[in-house]
């Protein structure tokens, strides 16, 4: 600690000197061990020089650089957003409709996963159609990003242009120069301002130069993509802060040795946030994915036991899934719950209503619960199917093939309605099911319903497993 103070006071004397905290961006004018928002060592030295600080300070006050005067909200002109599309539809749905000019998105993923792919696609279609494209690399040489384009887009990059560059100056000017209606930056946490003395990937490196890009993209009406990466828990690398700063914030996920890419919203100013996009990671790039419930369902066979099909509502579409459970007798000592795509809590609960109102007793069996395909369905309208799984595998009854099961579980084992209950029943029949297991109140709500999709509706947890046949 001393050392450290005789540090500050020796900086301090040669211009001014802040300290960052790297998880939340948090300054102080002095050394912490552990921040405001809770992390221990993690405070870097940072210094700032006078002018550009005030300067930056102002900008940051008025980004559009107009002076500030308030309009009455009636005379504030609207309408709808001109946007322009990615020429890939799965993309585009993700971001409500296209691209949005001027907005600054944020796409994060694990290294490896496609980011870079999904954006040069797209970067080559908006350039065939849309316009010049700037593709800015501070991780790859232009000769690497070369390659895969020649390998991902077909030839076709007319239009597309590449910088290898890191300095955001420089980019800032090679834009201005170039006049780009889409600007792509691969990664963000390669990027640094010469204004600031600190290195690339800090926090207040990151923040300085998101802003740069914002201020380029309002000013210029240019959409702007931006990279960034995630750390091993899966957060952003560097501060939360850029999720605040920029307009859209999408994930880009999947596991690396499977085909299957999901690419979801997280924040989107200009649209919802439950739309997903689905990608197949193929030798020729990313592939959309249009029908992927069938691509779920293609591997389930007919009388496996704890498997069972449920239905979530994604953005504007209905998506069908399996869920599949396995109960297995546990050592001495305490059971197991392991759940990945449900949520933890949730699976408790359910155990619970399942032992107290059906009287399945899992105190000595490990209970593991999987989605298959690596999502993570959202909402309570797989509860009924996670506890029908879960009920299959301890009975080992398996449930017919052709049964889709819908509902949302209370406390009190009553089932729950689901939203767009009428378009999943349309969906779940074109797809070859014959059988909905859904709540009275969905039934009830349901006019007809699709010929050939038999409603099968229950009051309870005790009746619905009853209708399907695993509880006498
Ligand atoms: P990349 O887009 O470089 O990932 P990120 O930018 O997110 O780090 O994708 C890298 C991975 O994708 C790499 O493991 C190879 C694989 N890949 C394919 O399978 N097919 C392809 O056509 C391309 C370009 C990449
Ligand atoms: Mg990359």
């Amino acid at each position: 600690m001393g050392a450290e103070r005789g540090k500050e006071e020796t900086l301090a004397k040669k211009g001014k000197t802040v300290y960052v905290c790297q998880e939340c961006g948090y300054e102080s004018p002095k050394w912490m061990g552990q921040c405001v928002c809770g992390a221990w060592n993690s405070f870097v030295e940072e210094k700032v020089p006078e002018a550009a600080e005030s300067d930056a300070r102002r900008r940051g006050s008025a980004p559009s650089g107009r002076a500030a005067k308030p309009v009455p909200l009636g005379e504030v002109r609207s309408g709808e957003r001109s946007r322009i599309q990615s020429g890939i539809g799965e993309l585009d749905r993700v971001l409500g409709g296209g691209l949005v000019l001027g907005s600054l998105v944020l796409i994060s993923g694990e290294p490896g996963i496609g980011k870079s792919t999904l954006l040069i696609q797209s970067a080559a279609r908006i350039a065939a159609g849309a316009g010049k494209v700037l593709y800015v690399t501070g991780e790859e040489s232009e000769e690497q990003i070369k390659i895969r384009a020649d390998r991902v887009c077909g030839g076709r990059t007319e239009g597309l242009y590449l910088l290898a560059e890191t300095n955001m100056e420089q980019i800032l000017a090679a834009a201005e120069e170039l006049q780009p209606g889409f600007l792509i930056i691969d990664s963000i946490q390669t990027m640094y301002s010469a204004e600031l003395e600190s290195a690339a990937g800090t926090v207040s490196q990151v923040r300085a130069c998101t802003n740069q890009l914002m201020r380029l993209g309002k000013g210029k009406n240019i959409p702007i993509f931006v990279v960034a990466h995630v750390n091993k828990s899966g957060d952003l690398a560097g501060p939360k802060i850029i999720e605040h700063l920029v307009d859209c914030v999408l994930h880009f996920t999947g596991e690396r040795d499977q085909e299957l890419r999901i690419l979801r919203s997280f924040k989107n100013r200009f649209g919802t946030t439950s739309e997903i996009g689905a990608f197949r990671m193929e030798e020729g790039g990313l592939v959309e994915v249009q029908n992927l419930s069938a691509t779920f369902l293609e591997g389930i066979e007919e009388g496996t036991e704890g498997s069972v099909t449920a239905a979530v509502y994604e953005g504007t579409r209905p998506l069908l899934l399996e869920i599949q459970a396995l109960t297995a007798s546990s050592g001495i000592g305490f059971a197991r719950r392991t759940a990945i795509g449900v949520d933890h809590q949730r699976l408790s609960m359910l155990l619970a209503v399942l032992e107290k109102k059906a009287g399945l007793w899992l105190q000595d069996q490990d209970v593991y619960v999987n989605v298959v395909g690596g999502l993570r369905p959202e909402g309570t309208s797989t509860d009924l199917a996670v506890a029908m799984a879960v009920y299959s595998a301890a009975k080992g009854v398996p449930l017919a093939r052709d049964t889709l099961v819908l509902g949302e579980i209370g406390l009190t084992g009553h089932l729950r309605a689901v939203g767009h209950c009428d378009k999943i029943a349309r969906e779940a029949a074109r797809l070859g099911f014959r059988k909905l297991i859904l709540p009275k109140k969905n039934a009830a709500m349901m006019q007809g319903g699709a010929a050939e999709l038999a409603l099968c509706p229950a009051e309870n947890i005790r009746e619905a497993l009853q209708i399907a046949g695993l509880k006498r």
